[in-house]
């Protein structure tokens, strides 16, 4: 039993093509959001939501935003994991206290880090069932038309989407960075940066077709771009930062 939850884990892999016939059990979708909801969490607050959409004009709407991810409508379901401080902000009314989370970027962290975790179950839980999954990150691309069309309420964020469904193509396992990059023993170790390089040719031979730039050109191209200010005016008109 453990080494096959530890095989499930090293074996990973993000599927994006799903038999758009297939359906999900209400078990299976119950089985999913039980161990989301199961995830450690910050002091147990909980500081996120769920949200799950099966509504295929509002899975057609979230396509023709952000084309490139057309599983949003294909897969069998699509969720919405969201960092949210609302729940906390009625206690806060209720108690007649100040609600002062947007003093500091600590909640909006750890709230984000709740609604991943959640999300990382929720991973594990489609994988141990059988199917596949793809995170979509782009929904932030649209960020102030999604929290209108899912009528988001202040002090919620929406951190990522989750497609869901039964995967029709095979996929090759993605390597990983050399773990001297990424992994340290006791004290943070500075390394060689043709480790880094290294990587550029493993993932070469690997040969990810969607990919069109190496792993060093893609982080060069992405991290000196000039970078948008969408969210940060978004996190601050949910009442998430003063
Ligand atoms: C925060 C986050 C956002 C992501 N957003 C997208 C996305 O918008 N579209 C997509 O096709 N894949 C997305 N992915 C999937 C990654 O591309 C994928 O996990 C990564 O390339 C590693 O591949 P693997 O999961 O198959 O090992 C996202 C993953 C994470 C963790």
């Amino acid at each position: 039993m453990t080494q096959e939850t530890i095989d499930l884990l090293q074996n990973h892999r993000t599927y994006r093509q799903f038999d758009k016939d297939y359906q999900l059990s209400d078990l299976q979708l119950q089985q999913i959001l039980d161990s989301a909801r199961q995830a450690p969490t910050w002091m147990n607050g909980q500081l996120y939501s769920i949200l799950v959409i099966k509504d295929p004009q509002i899975r057609e709407q979230l396509v023709s935003w952000n084309p490139g991810n057309p599983h949003m409508k294909d897969s069998s379901v699509f969720l919405i994991f969201l960092a949210d401080l609302k729940r906390t902000q009625k206690v806060a009314e209720d108690k007649k206290v100040p609600y002062r989370v947007g003093e500091s970027i600590d909640p909006l962290l750890v709230a984000t880090a709740d609604a991943v975790f959640a999300l990382q179950n929720a991973v594990t839980a489609v994988e141990a069932l059988g199917l596949g999954s793809v995170v979509v990150g782009s929904i932030r691309n649209n960020i102030d038309e999604i929290a209108e069309l899912l009528h988001l309420p202040d002090y919620v964020f929406p951190v990522a989407g989750l497609s869901i469904g039964k995967p029709i193509v095979d996929m090759q396992i993605k390597p990983r960075l050399p773990q001297a990059a990424v992994v340290h023993f006791d004290t943070y170790q500075d390394y060689d940066y043709s480790l880094i390089e290294d990587y550029d040719a493993t993932m070469k031979k690997f040969g990810e077709l969607r990919e069109t730039k190496n792993w060093t050109q893609k982080f060069a191209d992405t991290f000196s771009r000039p970078t948008s200010k969408k969210v940060d005016a978004f996190l601050k008109k949910q009442k998430l930062l003063d």
